[in-house]
């Protein structure tokens, strides 16, 4: 048996509404493989974008483990799990979430610069992952210049910009009419089939088919997982 690539292990996860803690997720147990392709389905309000923030490390659960490649997040300090973060995972989200004020080139070197990469070696590889999203031609472009498939392409090209083993997506195709959509899920195939891992959420099964382990959840709790074909 190979260790799991993310690890997740009896969360719990309540939100605090007023007096009232409102259960996000109620016992989740969850192992991922490196080079997995996990999509996560669910009506509304099933605890989909709370489990990805937590695996992601953007939120922390009330109860319960998630270990991310060795790492058990919850016992991190702020400053190594912002690392972990930057080095280990990619985020893809529905709204692009691109700095408006910054180009597509800038864009993608943000997470370098954060990661300390030095100037030249950042300018090149940005070229370079731009180039891979076939957005060659639009590293000078701002994000209000940009499609809503080309600007998804951005922050895709943003996602890799530190070589992560693992991408996060959370709808994001949801605002992309479906041809766009496809085009993306492509893209995401193919870092996966590169060895990524990719974890990702949808309301569209279409999308999902991409996706080669589907894991429903309701309730904040997970319903039933299906294999693909
Ligand atoms: N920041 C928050 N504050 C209060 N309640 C929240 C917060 N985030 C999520 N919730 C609640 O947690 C549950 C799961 O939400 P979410 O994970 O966003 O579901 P999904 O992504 O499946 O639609 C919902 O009942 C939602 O209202
Ligand atoms: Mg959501």
């Amino acid at each position: 048996m190979t260790t799991p690539i993310i690890t997740v292990d009896n969360i719990h996860k309540s939100f605090l509404m007023g007096k009232d803690a409102v259960p996000a997720l109620r016992g989740v147990s969850l192992e991922i493989q490196q080079g997995d392709f996990v999509c996560l389905m669910g009506p509304s309000g099933s605890g989909k974008t709370t489990l990805l923030n937590i695996i992601g490390g953007l939120d922390e659960p009330s109860r319960g483990h998630i270990v991310v490649d060795g790492e058990n997040l919850v016992a991190l300090s702020e400053d190594k799990l912002a690392r972990l973060r930057l080095q280990k995972m990619g985020f893809i989200f529905q709204n692009y979430n691109l700095l408006a004020n910054f180009t597509a080139q800038e864009n993608v070197e943000a997470p370098m610069i954060l990661a300390n990469v030095g100037r030249k070696e950042r300018r090149q590889r940005a070229i370079n992952l731009l180039q891979k999203v076939s957005l060659g031609d639009r590293g000078h472009h701002y994000p209000s210049e940009l499609s809503g498939g080309q600007q998804q392409r951005v922050a895709i090209a943003r996602a890799l910009a530190n070589n992560p083993p693992i991408l996060i997506g959370d709808e994001m195709t949801g605002d992309l009419d479906s041809e766009t959509g496809f085009a993306i899920m492509n893209l995401v195939r193919d870092l996966n089939k590169e060895g990524m891992t990719v974890v990702f959420v949808t309301h569209d099964p279409r999308m999902a088919e991409f996706a080669t382990r589907l894991i429903h959840l309701q309730d904040g709790q997970l319903l039933r997982e299906e294999v693909a074909r």
